[in-house]
């Protein structure tokens, strides 16, 4: 299988690892998919850089691929395809559509001339991280309309495979609640694997097991670290404020911050608390702000590539609920302890 080049801390780099998310693209692309397959996973556990590698993986199975990306920043982020399709992508102006809906109707148009003109008889659609973006009310539509494609094809396609990614956990229960795609969740690197990246990076940086305790093997906050010059201060104090999460904490009372404390120190009090409206709510919240998962099941099956850990308290991970990574974690532990040395 030929690996694709990622940017990786200002650099190009193999792609690392996953091997058991590749064995699954691989059945993907061998059958086809019988539904939209919609991964969830962590900010910057990976969902792109497998999405990407996905578009290789399939082409070599004969597909041909359109990818998009709403949230890229150079058109060739947002939007990329198979060779045989390039020809078609000009012919229908894809390349100068910014808003994201006729992007996908685009890319779908695309794939159905390419199976009417005889280009190929293998499709695949991968939509990354479109949710955000598109919006919740949207977001069903399109995942059904991605399932109507699947069953309901206007054309003969040979094999279909349509993947679906998003961060944006709140987006899960609505796609959750109709039986329109099999949901999967993606968790951060395996250590082997983010030893692998880890090694990428030229000394001086502290040693592995710091990283991997504040990481969780997240290579997204691997990559700030490494530009912040390894200063986990500054990395931690700009997540607050990018998540907001001070002015979150003073609208908390004080019971609700108590609970948030215990959760800190271990995520799965939301399950033995969840009788209290205050922990719902607290729950919502901390889904909504991407903090923490929703794990539940470790069954394989339900997962691209491998589970996190059965319990390891140490980064965050419990058996029902895990925080994103440590380091969201430990913003939401110095937020709240620089409020309680306050008062
Ligand atoms: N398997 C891998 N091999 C090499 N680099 C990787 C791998 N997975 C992720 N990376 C790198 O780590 C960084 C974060 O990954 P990526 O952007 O794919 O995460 P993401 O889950 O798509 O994030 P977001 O939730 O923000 O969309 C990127 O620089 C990416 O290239
Ligand atoms: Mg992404």
């Amino acid at each position: 299988m030929k690996k694709i080049k990622v940017g990786f801390a200002d650099r190009k780099i193999e792609f690392i690892d996953r091997d058991v998310a590749l064995k699954q693209i691989e059945n993907f692309a061998e059958r086809g998919t019988r539904f939209p397959i919609v991964i969830y996973g962590p900010e910057g556990c990976g969902k792109t850089a497998l999405f990407r590698q996905a578009k290789a993986v399939l082409e070599e199975y004969g597909y041909s691929v359109v990818y998009v990306n709403p949230s890229g920043e150079s058109i060739e982020e947002r939007f990329s395809i198979s060779e045989e399709l390039r020809g078609l992508a000009e012919e229908l102006g894809a390349y100068l559509l910014k808003d994201i809906s006729s992007l996908i109707e685009k890319a779908v148009e695309i794939l159905y001339i390419a199976i009417r003109r005889g280009i190929r008889r293998r499709i695949a659609i991968l939509a990354d991280d479109v949710f955000q973006v598109i919006g919740l009310d949207k977001a069903e539509i399109l995942i059904k309309s991605f399932l109507n494609m699947i069953e309901w094809p206007s054309i003969d396609y040979e094999k279909i495979v349509v993947l679906v990614s998003s961060s944006e956990g709140v987006s899960r229960e609505r796609i959750g609640r109709h039986t329109w795609a099999d949901i999967h969740i993606m968790w951060n690197m395996s250590r082997e694997g983010f030893k692998q990246l880890y090694e990428v990076l030229s000394e001086p940086k502290p040693s592995f097991e710091d990283v991997w305790r504040i990481t969780g093997g997240n290579p997204r906050i691997l990559e700030k670290l490494y530009r912040a010059d390894w200063d986990i201060d500054f990395v931690i104090s700009r997540m607050i404020k990018e998540k907001d999460i001070h002015l979150w904490i003073y609208s908390l009372n004080s019971e609700s911050r108590d609970i948030l404390m215990d959760i800190v120190d271990d995520p799965d009090t939301i399950l033995y608390k969840l009788y209290n409206e205050k922990v719902k709510k607290l729950l919502k919240e901390l889904i909504e702000k991407n903090l923490i998962v929703s794990i539940w099941d470790r069954e394989p099956r339900l997962w691209i590539d491998t589970p996190p850990p059965e319990k390891d308290l140490e980064l965050g991970i419990g058996k029902y609920f895990a925080w994103q990574t440590p380091l969201h974690r430990e913003a939401i532990r110095r937020d709240l302890e620089m409020y309680i040395s306050k008062q």
